[in-house]
């Protein structure tokens, strides 16, 4: 009795954990390669410290957020990435290129959204 019980909750156990690695493998597959493996919540608290919102709301209003233009310029996550990295050197923003691509990492999921 007991042991079954056990082994019914063991099957759940691994039913959830396969479940939970189809999830992070569906998610890993809808992130453009550079992007993959970036640290998220890194790129959202860089985002805060250096005011991208802030300065980008004085060039186009409301949150800022219009100036990402998933249909202008930038149309490839490289493309994304190295505006980053521009923003970055004229701004002397000062950030580590693993830097860099987690922020990138966060307009693409948030705005950007390339097909990987
Ligand atoms: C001092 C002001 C300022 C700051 C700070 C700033 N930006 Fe910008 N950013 C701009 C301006 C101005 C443009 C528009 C440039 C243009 O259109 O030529 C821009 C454009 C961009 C674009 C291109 C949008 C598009 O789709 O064409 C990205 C991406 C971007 N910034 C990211 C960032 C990030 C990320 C940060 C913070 C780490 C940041 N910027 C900080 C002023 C700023």
């Amino acid at each position: 009795m007991r042991a079954a019980a056990i082994r019914r909750g063991l099957g759940g156990l691994l039913l959830a954990g396969a479940g939970v690695m189809g999830w992070a493998q569906a998610q890993t597959q809808s992130v453009p390669a550079i992007f993959r493996g970036a640290d998220l919540a890194l790129g959202e608290r860089l985002m805060r410290e250096h005011r991208c919102a802030e300065c980008h709301t004085r060039q186009v209003g409301g949150d800022g957020r219009d100036i990402y233009n998933p249909k202008g310029r930038i149309s490839t996550p490289g493309a994304l990435r190295g505006m980053v990295e521009l923003c970055n050197t004229e701004m002397n923003l000062g950030m580590f290129p693993e830097e860099v691509t987690a922020v990138a990492a966060v307009l693409q999921r948030d705005h950007y959204r390339f097909a990987p």
